[in-house]
C-alpha cells in the first residue's frame, strides 16, 4: 500500500544548486510528490522538529544550520516510501554512503548532508503534521 514520507532538501543543497538535482533522483527512484513547498524557517522552528535529538550534542549546530537559509518540504508517496527513500539518500555521514545515494553525491558533511527522510512511520506522521496542513495534502 502507498506509503508517505517527509523529506527535506537542506539549506546546504539549496544554496550550492542541487535542488533540481535532487528531485530528478527522487523522480528516478518512482515516488509521487504529494506537497513541495520551499521556505526558510526560524530557530524555534527546527528546534520544534528536531525535539527528539535536543539532548544531542549536534542539536544547537543542527538546528542553526536548518534555519540558515532556504529549504524544500516535500511529502512523497509510495510504496514502502520511508525505507526506499533511506536507500536513496545513503548513510547520514556521508562519507558511509553508498555510491550512487544522494548524500554521496550533494552531501558535505555528518550535518549538512543534504536531505532528510523520516524514519518510521510515527515520525513521518509527526513530520508531515509539522510542516503541512490538510488541504495542502489532498
Ligand atoms: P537527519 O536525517 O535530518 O536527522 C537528524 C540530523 O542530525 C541528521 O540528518 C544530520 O543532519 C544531523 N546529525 C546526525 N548526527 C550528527 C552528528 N554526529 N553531528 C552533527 N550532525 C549530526
Amino acid at each position: 500500500m502507498a506509503q508517505r514520507t517527509l523529506s527535506i532538501v537542506k539549506p546546504d543543497a539549496v544554496r550550492k544548486g542541487f535542488t533540481g538535482a535532487i528531485l530528478a533522483e527522487i523522480d528516478r527512484g518512482g515516488f509521487g510528490i504529494v506537497a513541495i513547498k520551499k521556505l526558510s524557517i526560524s530557530k524555534e522552528q527546527a528546534e520544534g522538529f528536531y525535539a527528539v535529538h535536543k539532548e544531542r550534542p549536534f542539536f544547537d549546530g543542527l538546528t542553526t544550520f536548518m534555519s540558515s537559509g532556504p529549504l524544500v518540504l516535500l511529502v512523497l508517496e509510495k510504496d514502502n516510501a520511508i525505507a526506499d527513500l533511506r536507500k536513496l539518500m545513503g548513510a547520514t555521514n556521508p562519507a558511509n554512503a553508498e555510491e550512487g545515494t544522494i548524500r554521496k553525491r550533494f552531501a558535505g558533511s555528518i550535518q549538512e548532508n543534504a536531505v532528510h527522510g523520516s524514519d518510521a512511520e510515527d515520525t513521518a506522521a509527526f513530520e508531515i503534521g509539522y510542516w503541512f496542513a490538510g488541504y495542502e495534502l489532498i
